[in-house]
């Protein structure tokens, strides 16, 4: 089975979650490709079986040009566009669609902070994929760092979502 994770990460933590679920989810994968979504394929080879998106929480949905914005005001240093929104919105799915699972980064536990990951369902539904699994990786502030334990969390549900198959 051929694994491809696409994420989109302003200060790197996002980045750094989609590192350690590829770890998690290299062994039991025949192939896996991590990638940032600038370099993300536009349109779904039919060999991918997995398809893992990630992206950062913000104003409780996806990041919008504006938010990447806000966030390069603030320091982020990178400003992805087109980022997970505009990917999905244009991705071809060519073949029968793959597993899909979703997670994002955020500033909380409570539903109160909103979810890139719920944003990342409902554009998926709008490309018939749909999202079966999906995990939430808490930062301590804006900027980072995660959360204590949240790397270790995020290896094991790569190998997780890997090993269920
Ligand atoms: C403009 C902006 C809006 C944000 N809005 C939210 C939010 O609504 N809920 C939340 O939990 N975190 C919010 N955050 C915090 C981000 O989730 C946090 O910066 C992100 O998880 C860090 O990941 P990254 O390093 O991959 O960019 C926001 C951040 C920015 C820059």
């Amino acid at each position: 089975m051929e694994t491809l994770i696409v994420y989109e990460s302003l200060w790197g933590n996002t980045r750094q979650v989609a590192e350690e679920i590829a770890r998690g989810a290299r062994e039991g994968s025949d192939a896996l490709t991590l990638c940032a979504v600038a370099d993300a394929p536009s349109s779904l080879r039919a060999s991918v079986g997995l398809l893992i998106i990630g992206a950062p929480t913000h104003a409780f949905t996806l990041p919008t040009p504006s938010s990447r914005a806000e966030a390069r005001a603030h320091g982020a240093a990178v400003a992805h566009a087109p980022g997970v929104r505009e990917w999905l919105a244009t991705l071809e799915v060519e073949a029968a669609p793959p597993r899909v699972a979703a997670f994002d980064t955020r500033q909380g536990r409570s539903f109160m902070v909103g979810s890139a990951a719920k944003s990342i369902a409902r554009a998926a539904k709008r490309r018939s994929l749909v999202v079966s699994d999906s995990a939430d990786f808490v930062v301590t502030s804006r900027e980072g760092p995660l959360e204590q334990g949240e790397l270790e969390r995020a290896f094991a549900w790569g190998r997780a979502l890997t090993a269920s198959r």
